[in-house]
């Protein structure tokens, strides 16, 4: 059955959910999105998910044509019109129709269109076995140019880095700063496991604040551990005894090899295990009810 997707306030099928050639958002990545995901009837942390996509808005002075409230009601809906307990959904936001200029001013109102679809997930494997990852040659962003806690439709620099990992056979890359520290992936957040400490590079240096990476931290600490958020190198990943990697499609994923070297015992670790044991847990209870 076709996909019903929402579109600037109407359900339709998805044949017919076609944006103009003359959007910003595809002319010149002028907006924000969002990766959202639903279990067993619930999305979890939508209202963070929205949080996020309405300050990054805000950052780019994009008005959104819908409260937050409206939006929660619409997200709820496309789940709802196609039948989903458990989905991904996929959220944008585009500076709308203009001319062929960069001048948003001649773009009068703001696109919307809500995706909502059967999730493509990691294989089981991944979680039993771990990742392998590289480093990507390419940086991220500076945040002086533009900032990485914008979610924005601007994933360019991402996409080399992911093509980078997947030509040396791997699914995922790390990305440094141009200063050379760890930021993330090209997708996910970056953790490293050392003794009962979890540590995490802080959003300042144009990281995306993870949703998951958000919810790892309040595990982790309500789990005893000890969550910093600091600057570390390569090194500190090498010599870490865990490292995992955090998203809304991922969730937890251990990580057992970097740039070739095993990572801690080569194999997925315990702490990593009881965080994932203990996110699966909190996507049970925490979140918007989609058939209340
Ligand atoms: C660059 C980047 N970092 C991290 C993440 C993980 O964020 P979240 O946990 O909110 O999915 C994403 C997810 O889309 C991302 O694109």
């Amino acid at each position: 059955m076709a996909l019903q997707v929402w579109l600037d306030g109407r359900l339709v099928p998805e044949e017919e959910a076609r944006v103009s050639v003359f959007d910003h958002g595809l002319l010149y990545g002028d907006g924000v999105f969002e990766g959202i995901r639903a279990y067993d009837g619930i999305v979890f942390r939508l209202k963070e998910h929205l949080d996020r996509l309405y300050n990054g808005a805000r950052v780019i002075m994009l008005d959104i044509p819908l409260s937050q409230e409206e939006m929660t009601q619409a997200v709820l809906e496309t789940i709802r019109a196609n039948g989903l307990r458990d989905a991904y959904i996929r959220l944008v936001v585009t500076r709308g129709v203009g001319d062929l200029g960069l001048d948003p001013r001649k773009c009068p109102r703001a696109s919307v269109f809500i995706i909502a679809a059967g999730i493509a997930l990691y294989p089981e494997e991944v979680y039993i076995n771990g990742l392998r990852l590289i480093t990507c040659s390419v940086r991220r962003n500076s945040p002086d140019a533009l900032d990485g806690s914008i979610k924005s439709l601007n994933y360019l620099n991402n996409i080399m880095a992911k093509m980078e990992a997947i030509r040396a056979g791997v699914p995922e890359g790390i990305m440094l700063t141009t200063d050379g520290y760890v930021a993330e992936c090209t997708g996910d957040n970056i953790f490293l496991v050392r003794g009962e400490r979890l540590i995490t590079p802080p959003t300042s240096i144009g990281n995306l604040p993870g949703i998951t990476r958000g919810a790892v931290m309040e595990i982790a600490a309500r789990q005893g551990l000890e969550v910093r958020e600091e600057l570390f190198r390569l090194a500190s990943v090498y010599t870490a005894e865990e490292v995992f990697v955090t998203g809304t499609a991922a969730e937890i994923v251990p990580v057992v090899e970097v740039d070739g070297r095993p990572v801690g015992a080569g194999k997925p670790g315990p702490v990593t295990k009881r965080l994932l044991d203990g996110f699966r847990e909190l996507t049970k209870t925490d979140g918007e009810p989609i058939y209340p």
